[in-house]
């Protein structure tokens, strides 16, 4: 593994309850791992969004926080490093990643039109279909093969996407790419894939806008993969990658390392000034927007911690390690590794469970009982019922997500999730699969409660 750029300043007793309590505690929040405590929770790997440990400079930049409401300096600070690092000159602060898909979606797209892009989030997803757009994946095929090795399996299908332009035609809204790629596995993006789709948007007149929650990890991969990029400092990558964007969606709470925070930027002043009175009306004004001052002030130094190459390498090189480790027990996990979770096959761990018993779920609750680890299913469970039939839909795949928070586990807590998962590999045939008690009506993974399934079928 990469050498640690950083030591600790200030730290967080966890701890590790005994098996029997893990297994009451489990029984008790249904078992729903999002109904579990956080005290109860040894190692946390349910997200990297807003769970980050912020450095001394950020804390720091806390204290110069302007809160005034109006022509904070909180906010050109903010605005700065944003031109700096991203080369965007118009910023919109929005409170979280979804605060700016919400007022962007809401201005630019209309009943009926159509967003493609490599993959989108699920609330991305949720706030084009909000707005009576229609999101389309143009996911490149190698994406969903297990035995592939593409190094970008983050890239959009050139194809697909042409096919989508031609066809719809006057009605698509824009195209996004997602940088990483979260929905399959923390997937880079190449920047020969970002030139292409550049090139076939302007052909067909559609803006490109990319969503860049984790474009420091996408602009990482791109040196190490991309071989014309080898010798780029990653601040010379990310702008180059940005060149190519009439703008950008930011969940801050993640490559910017905050707990929380966002922003649009944009390189068009007429779209700012379309956008500008809808972020007032949702957000908050345009020097704020749903953030503290201080928080603005944490952000403007965090972006230029993400894209320090010492800490990326250290970053992906802890996926990398989980995930070589993981595959040296024989657990089948996604590759080429992303950056910011390792992805457990669980569709293969666990063949015996059928997927309307969410096998990716089953092995989350598994590894919370053997060593009170939090991981999340993105799966069957996740992927809800058909609206028409109410059939439970089948995910592509089966996947426990086992996601690294930034600059807070060390080595250890990662031996020891290995060790844990070494247990569960052993005792893999044992493991149940989970049927409803309780179904929730939407976003069912978050509030459902389940029984174990009494034998594995
Ligand atoms: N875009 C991507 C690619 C994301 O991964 C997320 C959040 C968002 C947008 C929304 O941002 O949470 O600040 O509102 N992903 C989190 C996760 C929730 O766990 O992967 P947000």
């Amino acid at each position: 593994m990469a050498f640690l750029p950083y030591k600790t300043k200030s730290i967080e007793k966890i701890r590790l309850l005994p098996k029997k309590e893990r297994m009451d505690r489990m029984r008790r929040a249904g078992y729903n791992l999002f109904f579990l405590n956080s005290g109860d929770v040894y190692i946390d790997f349910l997200t990297d969004s807003g769970t980050g440990a912020m450095s001394q400079d950020q804390w720091a930049a806390l204290m110069r926080g302007d809160e005034s409401y109006a022509g904070s300096a909180s906010f050109r600070h903010m605005q700065k490093a944003v031109r700096d690092i991203l080369g965007f000159p118009y910023v919109i602060p929005c409170h979280q990643g979804r605060g700016a898909e919400n007022v962007f979606n809401s201005s630019l797209v209309k009943n009926g039109m159509i967003v493609p892009g490599n993959a989108h989030f699920d609330t991305t997803r949720a706030h084009i279909e909000h707005n009576q757009g229609l999101p389309l994946d143009c996911t490149i095929a190698a994406a969903y093969d297990f035995r592939s090795r593409n190094p970008f399996k983050g890239n959009a299908d050139l194809k697909k996407l042409e096919r989508i332009l031609q066809k719809y035609s006057g009605r698509v809204a824009y195209i996004l790419l997602t940088v990483t790629c979260n929905q399959i596995g923390g997937q880079p993006v190449s920047l020969e894939n970002i030139k292409n789709v550049s090139r076939l948007a302007k052909r067909f007149r559609t803006p490109l806008f990319f969503d860049i929650a984790r474009f420091a990890e996408n602009a990482f991969f791109i040196k190490m993969r991309e071989k014309k990029y080898r010798k780029w400092p990653i601040a010379g990558i990310v702008r180059e990658m940005m060149r190519y964007a009439n703008g950008a969606l930011m969940s801050a709470k993640k490559d910017a390392i905050m707990n929380i925070g966002g922003f649009i930027a944009l390189r068009d002043k007429k779209l700012f000034q379309e956008l500008g009175p809808r972020a007032i009306l949702m957000e908050g004004f345009l020097n704020y927007g749903g953030m503290a001052g201080r928080d603005m002030e944490a952000l403007a130094v965090g972006l230029g911690e993400g894209i320090d190459e010492e800490y990326l390498n250290h970053r992906i090189g802890q996926v990398k390690y989980l995930g070589e480790e993981m595959a040296k027990i024989g657990i089948p996990v996604l590759q080429p590794f992303g950056g910011h979770a390792a992805y457990i096959d669980a569709g293969r761990m666990l063949p015996h469970i059928p997927y309307n018993q969410f096998p990716g779920h089953a092995l989350a609750v598994a590894a919370y009982i053997e060593g009170g680890i939090r991981g999340v299913e993105v799966g069957s469970l996740m992927e809800g019922r058909d609206p028409e039939t109410h059939q439970n839909k089948k995910a592509r795949q089966e996947l426990l997500r086992l996601a690294i928070p930034r600059r807070v586990y060390a080595k250890e807590h990662l031996d020891y999730v290995i060790g844990v998962f070494r247990e569960v590999w052993k005792k893999r045939k044992n493991i149940h699969g989970v049927r409803f008690i309780y179904e929730a009506p939407i976003l069912r993974h978050f509030s459902s409660r389940f029984s174990i399934e009494a034998k594995p079928r």
